[in-house]
């Protein structure tokens, strides 16, 4: 057991009390940022003159080859140390001697880990963005291909009115633009470096924190040093648009567990991302999209954990905050393989067209069509509700579709029907004449189409700075 704070203390620690208090096995996950912050730290010693430059150099390299080291296999993090940061400084001290001693010279694990978790989120933000953005591209190229591509859209899961593939994936389009933009501001509010706030109350070294920050591509320095080291807000934050991206990806991995069904039809899941069973022949499961819409649920829970953690912590460090890292760590990983895994089912999934059309066609979604047309020949809209709805109950009485009546029985329901009706209420018609802004109608449909080709060309900063949602 190799601990920093050997000093104080008279009797060994118990190994069951050692092994509780240990975060090792965890927070290895961000040696490389703890490498990273050490860095900059004696990089700011040594200009502040508090260290020499020559135990800058020494302190840099050993850093550098340890980092090496455990990359390359030849060094290994073992349980022997507490945690990550006791790990580098004694394999430090063991290679440099007593320069690596210096090290945590003005700074405390306190503001140590606030910063390296800091560093670890904003990485890990930037990759999901990245992945949030390959997602988008992929709905973007379902998009562009099914602009007319009829399909029924639904109103409390039942047939409502004809929309287009292209418009219904576009609702989910917008979903992750927003949660895009949901990392976008978590970045920008957390960006502010804690290092050098110390244990709690800053320190007496003559520490330039805001060359610290710059090196470590901060916008600033903290400004309150209590704050900064018991400061979650921004896991809080992060674990929310985490749990809102899974919502939506749960909702859509609903949908197309539904269009998967024998009922629906109207998707084929490539063989890849599909699996069958055991025992009955038949079955091709969408395993992945219910694993999505599983893994919702444990994502929900990291949340709802940081939040109960955090609501009776006085200030300012105490050790329940060590609780803060397995599950973010698992939230982010969950999240990544889900949206890695899900971008690349949709990607290879068939849509069934004619099936999606066919749904539309059969359940009346062309109704409200029918009831506008009477309106453009001169019937109070209630009135031709009415009639419809008579028209309907005849549908379903013969097994029909609307468009299947004959002239003769639209115009014994109502005479100001006239051959013009089958074409009014085609799906062709019925969708492209939607063309209100957001509407599926395909020249609005290019329209909006344009736009996300132009915001996914920006970068998150471009593309997110003063959006409108
Ligand atoms: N492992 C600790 C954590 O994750 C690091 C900070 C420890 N600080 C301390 N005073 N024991 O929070």
């Amino acid at each position: 057991m190799a601990q920093l704070w050997g000093g104080r203390f008279t009797k060994e620690t118990d190994k069951l009390v050692y092994n509780f208090n240990a975060s090792i096995s965890f927070d290895q996950k961000f040696f490389e940022q703890d490498i990273r912050g050490s860095k900059a730290h004696v990089t700011m010693l040594a200009k502040q003159g508090i260290l020499t430059r020559e135990e800058q150099e020494k302190i840099l390299i050993g850093l550098d080859r340890i980092y090496e080291d455990v990359k390359s296999g030849r060094l290994e993090i073992t349980d022997k140390y507490e945690d990550i940061h006791s790990f580098v400084e004694a394999n430090l001290i063991e290679r440099v001697g007593e320069a690596g001693k210096k090290l945590h010279t003005g700074r405390s694990r306190n503001d140590q880990v606030a910063l390296d978790m800091k560093l670890y989120v904003r990485d890990e933000i930037d990759e999901l963005d990245a992945q949030v953005k390959k997602l988008l591209y992929a709905l973007q190229k379902i998009m562009e291909e099914n602009v007319h591509t009829y399909m029924p859209g639904f109103t409390h899961l039942q047939k409502a009115q004809p929309v287009t593939l292209a418009h219904h994936v576009g609702a989910y389009f917008e979903m992750f633009k927003r949660d895009r933009s949901r990392l976008y501001d978590i970045r920008s509010r957390m960006n502010t470096c804690p290092l050098g706030s110390g244990a709690l109350a800053g320190t007496t070294y003559p520490l330039d924190r805001e060359y610290t920050a710059m090196l470590l591509k901060f916008d600033s320095a903290t400004l309150n040093s209590m704050d900064s080291v018991s400061d979650r807000d921004y896991i809080i934050e992060l674990l929310s648009a985490l749990s809102t991206i899974m919502m939506h990806l749960s909702r859509f991995s609903e949908e197309i567990i539904l269009w998967n069904s024998n009922e629906y039809q109207f998707i084929e899941i490539d063989d890849a991302y599909s699996t069958g069973s055991s025992i009955m022949p038949q079955k091709k499961n969408p395993d992945i999209a219910e694993l999505v819409r599983g893994k919702t649920g444990r994502v929900y829970g990291a949340l709802m954990t940081i939040l109960t953690t955090m609501k009776g912590i006085p200030l300012a460090y105490n050790k329940d905050m060590q609780e803060d890292k397995e599950l973010t760590f698992d939230a982010i990983d969950t999240v990544k393989g889900c949206l890695a895994l899900f971008t690349g089912m949709i990607s290879t999934m068939q849509f069934k067209k004619e099936n999606m059309e066919k749904s539309a066609k059969n359940g009346f979604t062309n109704a409200t069509d029918a009831a506008d047309y009477l309106v453009n020949h001169g019937i109070a809209f209630r009135d031709a509700h009415g009639i419809v709805g008579r028209l309907v109950l005849l549908c379903i009485e013969k097994g029909i579709s609307l468009d299947e009546l004959s002239l003769d029985e639209y115009k014994a329901i109502c005479p100001a029907f006239d051959e013009d009706i089958y074409e009014a209420i085609s799906m062709k018609t019925c969708v492209e004449k939607r063309q209100t802004l957001g509407a599926p109608g395909p020249s609005v449909m290019e329209n909006v189409l344009e736009e996300n080709r132009r915001y996914l060309e920006k970068s998150s900063i471009e593309a997110n700075r003063g959006r409108r949602f």
